[in-house]
């Protein structure tokens, strides 16, 4: 049996176990959003994470209809009735499970997702090929 390489052993990268985001307790169900910024690309842009039917979702804040920020106040994505995210400007509604836009003026496209994931009692993000964090996490 051969032993591994040398790089299989080596430590995780941070961003590889995902980005603190905030506290699990931050994120109350259909609540007020947690913003946090990150690079789409080469651009900087605002991302959000909510909770939603128990678990933490989050999209870039970018509506798909025009390249703009949705939140009608900062942090504020869902509307009256806490079933929809809703873009603040021509009113386009997502599913806050997957992004997908079924009504409004970009039905059928979706938001940008971040990946989110719920350890213990912290949320982290985890950057992707397009969506990076704004500084390199020290690992
Ligand atoms: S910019 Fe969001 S619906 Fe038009």
């Amino acid at each position: 049996m051969t032993s591994p390489p040398a790089a299989h052993n080596a430590p995780m990268p941070a961003h590889e176990k995902g980005i603190e985001l905030c506290d699990g307790s931050a994120l109350e169900e259909r609540g007020a959003a947690v913003l946090f910024d990150v690079m789409l690309w080469d651009e900087p842009v605002r991302a959000f994470a909510l909770r939603y039917d128990g678990r933490p979702v989050a999209y870039v804040n970018r509506c798909a209809h025009v390249p703009a920020e949705m939140d009608w106040q900062p942090g504020q994505f869902l509307d009256a009735s806490r079933e929809w995210i809703i873009c603040s400007i021509h009113g386009a509604l997502y599913q806050p499970a997957d992004g997908l836009c079924v009504g409004g003026p970009c039905k059928g496209s979706r938001l940008i997702p971040v990946r989110v994931e719920e350890r213990g009692d912290k949320v982290y993000w985890y950057p992707s090929r397009e969506i990076r964090p704004l500084f390199a996490p020290c690992s």
